[in-house]
């Protein structure tokens, strides 16, 4: 397996970052998981738009310009000669000595990492997850903004850990104001009395790319569908829920705490849809030319 580090493509065993990064001593820094179909990473303009806005939340100048991030994610990929993939694409801040001073680092650090897509289990699709509600509340968007999308991921892993805890696969957190805002690492839809909800941005969540996918496609074929603020006894008396990310897609949810749902049309056909906005997306790439940023992959 191969890496991307600063520049370099280098065997996964020579991909090391140094102790006074401060990716890993602070949590400074930030990512994005992407997920390539057939070759083609899925949404790269927005996963790499959603990156420099991070970046420039946390006020770090990202070394590289957006094309040669492109060109450097496909290289990664190419090396590892993967279709089907996970991409993960971080900066932190670089090395510099202790203390919290961004200015202490004068080099960010980029790594690439890719590897197989390992699909999930098809009788989790089939028969849903079972999600908790934690008591973990999400941070307050005034403290870190959840938008940021960031290495430090100490909120959702302590919601994880309840969900874990419980025997629950993902726990969806409320914010102070007991709304309900978003999964781990994951947002939240229910489906209730014909209309399709999800909680708004300003809960205090990730504005996720699948999420916004799933929005499109549920206007596009005039589902109603309401962003706004809601209560744990929404969820709990809807009829049906689903969770959305970028390697789940659209995740059935089976139960939250002691309140079960079936995995009904709605969920099934949105999954249905998406994919087939997947499928559209990597056939309209593919028919800019053989080749994406120069290379057959
Ligand atoms: N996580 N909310 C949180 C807190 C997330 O971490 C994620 C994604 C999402 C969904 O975003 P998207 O649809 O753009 O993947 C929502 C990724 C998958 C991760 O942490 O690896």
């Amino acid at each position: 397996m191969y890496v991307y580090l600063n520049g370099k493509i280098v065997p996964s065993k020579e991909a090391l970052v140094s102790v006074f990064d401060h990716g890993f001593l602070y949590g400074d820094g930030i990512y994005e998981t992407m997920r390539v179909y057939d070759g083609v990473i899925f949404k790269l303009d927005e996963h790499i738009k959603r990156l420099y806005r991070s970046a420039s939340l946390i006020g770090l100048t990202i070394p590289q310009g957006v094309d040669s991030l492109k060109i450097s994610l496909y290289e990664t990929l190419i090396a590892n000669n993967l279709r089907n993939a996970y991409v993960r694409l971080t900066v932190s801040r670089g090395r510099g000595e202790l203390g919290l001073d961004p200015e202490l680092c004068s080099d960010p650090t980029v790594v690439i990492i890719a590897h197989k897509f390992k699909k999930y289990p098809k009788e989790l699709y089939q028969n849903g997850i079972k999600v908790i509600i934690s008591q973990t509340r999400r941070n307050l968007k005034e403290a870190i903004s959840p938008k940021i999308k960031s290495l430090n991921f100490l909120n959702n892993i302590l919601a994880k850990i309840e969900a874990k805890r419980a025997g629950a696969y993902e726990a969806i957190m409320l914010n102070v104001n007991n709304e309900l805002t978003e999964g781990t690492i994951s947002n939240v839809f229910f489906y209730k009395d014909g209309v399709l909800c999800t909680p708004s941005i300003e809960c205090g969540i990730l504005d996720g790319i699948t999420r916004e996918t799933i929005i499109e496609i549920a206007r596009r074929k005039n589902l109603k569908i309401k962003e706004g603020r809601f209560k744990r006894k929404d969820i709990y008396s809807s009829e049906e829920v689903f969770i959305t990310n970028t390697t789940l897609e659209v995740m059935p949810i089976s139960s939250i705490d002691k309140y079960r749902y079936k995995i009904g049309s709605i969920t099934k056909s949105l999954h249905h849809l998406y994919r087939q906005e997947v499928n559209a997306y990597v056939a309209a790439i593919k028919a800019e030319g053989p080749s994406i940023w120069g290379r057959n992959i």
